[in-house]
């Protein structure tokens, strides 16, 4: 019969479109072959937000594969601890006490000066502002909307319109952007404005990739959930949560192949679940989870009050 037909037809090709995503997946995260970083040995990269957390990982993670670092945040004391650490990989450090929030036209002037001189083919746009509290749009702060509109957008744009037009020059390069699941993958009430950064660096990766296809600048957005840093407030890494060490690995060698990706594997399969529930009961339990979140937080920071108070 033609209705039996079309159902076991319908059926056969369900089955082989999973069986083929999940053979990609496995082949991706398990067996296909690292971005050869070799042609950047003695180059330099440039990570913004270096000085702990996931740019600091960057740094040495890149360290590891040969390329000298500059190391930009704004606690200088830190900055040198992670300097430290990618010279002990064998690689040069600089480091730029710079402050992405408040940074003013002659700052930029400044900076601009201080690249001017390196040969920089790496740029991993990873420093980040989020809320300290999951907050209702509304009821945000105004300098705090600023703040991460500053770092999150501003900035970021400032600083790859600085850098990457001599990678097109040279024809070579890596630019990186560090957005987020939460805004590209899965909404995130409490978070908003946050994660609309995070959702407008992942469009602005996308587009920067598709003008410079043919110019060989590889362009890549990064769209992870919980990695352990002090952003995530999460310390100790498991199945779901990488440390930034790891997450850092896997990202370097994730460069080149999708524009938009999740280096860490669990990542991946989290988005890939979150893809199969309607929108409406992803925002409503992410809402949920953020009201709770905050209820803690504020619990907690009233206790903690409490104590300083003692
Ligand atoms: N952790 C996660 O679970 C997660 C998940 C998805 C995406 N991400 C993204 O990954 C990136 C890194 O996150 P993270 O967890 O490592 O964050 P983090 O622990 O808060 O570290 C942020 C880094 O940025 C620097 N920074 C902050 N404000 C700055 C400013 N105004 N000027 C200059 N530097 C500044 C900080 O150094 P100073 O304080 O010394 O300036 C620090 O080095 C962010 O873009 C974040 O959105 C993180
Ligand atoms: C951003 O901050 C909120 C509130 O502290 C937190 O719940 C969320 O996990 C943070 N996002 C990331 C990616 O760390």
């Amino acid at each position: 019969m033609v209705g039996e037909w079309y159902f076991s037809t319908l059926g056969a090709l369900v089955c082989f479109s999973l069986l083929f995503q999940l053979l990609r997946f496995i082949y991706r995260h398990w067996f296909r072959g690292s971005f050869s970083w070799e042609p950047y040995r003695g180059e330099w990269a440039v990570v913004t937000g270096a000085s702990y957390g996931i740019g600091a990982a960057y740094a040495v993670q890149l360290a590891k594969n040969g390329l000298n670092v500059v190391l930009i945040a704004r606690s200088v004391d830190k900055l040198q601890q992670v300097a430290q650490q990618v010279e002990k990989n064998g690689a040069k450090s600089q480091i730029i006490s710079f402050d992405f929030a408040s940074a003013s036209v002659d700052d930029w002037k400044r900076l601009e000066n201080q690249l001017s001189s390196l040969t920089t083919s790496v740029l991993v746009n990873n420093v980040g502002v989020n809320v300290s509290l999951p907050t209702s749009f509304l009821e945000m702060d105004e300098e705090k909307i600023h703040q991460i509109v500053q770092v999150n957008i501003v900035a970021t744009q400032k600083i790859t319109r600085l850098i990457v037009p001599k990678m097109v020059q040279r024809k070579k390069g890596v630019v990186l952007f560090l957005s987020s699941g939460g805004g590209v993958l899965s909404p995130a009430p409490y978070l908003s404005v946050y994660s609309g950064t995070k959702a407008y660096e992942n469009a602005l990766a996308l587009a920067l990739a598709g003008e410079l296809e043919s110019s060989g600048v590889v362009v890549q957005s990064i769209t992870p959930f919980f990695i352990t840093s002090e952003m995530s407030k999460i310390r100790k890494s498991s199945l779901a949560v990488p440390s930034a060490e790891r997450f850092a690995r896997d990202s370097l060698k994730s460069v080149g192949y999708e524009v938009s990706c999740n280096p860490y594997w669990f990542h991946e399969f989290l988005a890939l679940v979150i893809s199969y529930l309607p929108l409406k009961l992803q925002i409503r339990y992410v809402a949920k989870l953020h009201r709770g979140l905050r209820e803690k937080g504020l619990r907690k920071m009233s206790s903690a009050e409490k104590k300083s108070k003692i």
